[in-house]
C-alpha cells in the first residue's frame, strides 16, 4: 500500500513537472510578445502639437478666473505633452470670445486651470460671427517648461458643445 502511494507521488510530481514547464514555456513567449507591444506604444506615443494661431487684437492679460461666462456652448478638452502624450495639471487656461451682441468685452474673458489628468471645460454663448471672421474662441495656455500655446476653436453653426485637447510643445528648461 506505502509503495503504490509513492508510485502515485512520484507520478503526479513527474506529471506536474511535465506539464507544468510546458505551461510556463507556453507564457513566456505571450509575455514577451506583451512587453515588446508594450515597449513599442511606449516609444510611439506622441501628440502632434495644437497649431497656433493669431493672438488678435482684443487679448486682456488677468481675466477673472471662472468656469463660464455664459450659456450655449461646453467646450471640453485635455492639456497633455507633445513628447510623450501625458497631462499636465495646472495649466494656465485663458479664453476670450465675442459676447451675443459680437462685441469682446470684460464679461467674456475667463481664466481656467487644468484639472486632475488635464482636463478642463469651458462654458460660454456660442461665439458669434463678426467682421468676415467665422465663429471662434481664442485660447492660450501657458505651463511652466512648456511654449505658451496661442489658439482658436472653431465651432459649427449650431454646435452646443466641443472637444479641443490643447497639445503644448516641452521646452527643455534654460539654466
Ligand atoms: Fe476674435
Amino acid at each position: 500500500m506505502r509503495k503504490i502511494s509513492l508510485l502515485f507521488l512520484v507520478l503526479y510530481l513527474l506529471f506536474s513537472c511535465f506539464f507544468g514547464m510546458e505551461s510556463t514555456q507556453r507564457k513566456i513567449p505571450l509575455l514577451d510578445t506583451t512587453l515588446a507591444q508594450a515597449g513599442e506604444v511606449t516609444k510611439q506615443a506622441h501628440c502632434t502639437p495644437t497649431p497656433s494661431d493669431e493672438l488678435g487684437p482684443f487679448y486682456t492679460p488677468n481675466a477673472p478666473e471662472r468656469t463660464s461666462v455664459g450659456k450655449g456652448h461646453v467646450l471640453t478638452g485635455t492639456v497633455r505633452s507633445s513628447s510623450d502624450c501625458s497631462p499636465i495639471e495646472r495649466a494656465r487656461i485663458e479664453f476670450w470670445l465675442a459676447g451675443p451682441d459680437g462685441k469682446y468685452d470684460d464679461d467674456h474673458r475667463a481664466t481656467i486651470f487644468s484639472a486632475k489628468l488635464g482636463v478642463y471645460t469651458f462654458e460660454s454663448n456660442f461665439p458669434p460671427r463678426y467682421s468676415s471672421r467665422p465663429s471662434h474662441i481664442h485660447i492660450k495656455v501657458t505651463a511652466q517648461g512648456y511654449k505658451t500655446l496661442i489658439t482658436q476653436y472653431y465651432p459649427a453653426s449650431g454646435q452646443t458643445n466641443g472637444e479641443f485637447n490643447l497639445i503644448l510643445i516641452f521646452e527643455e528648461r534654460i539654466q
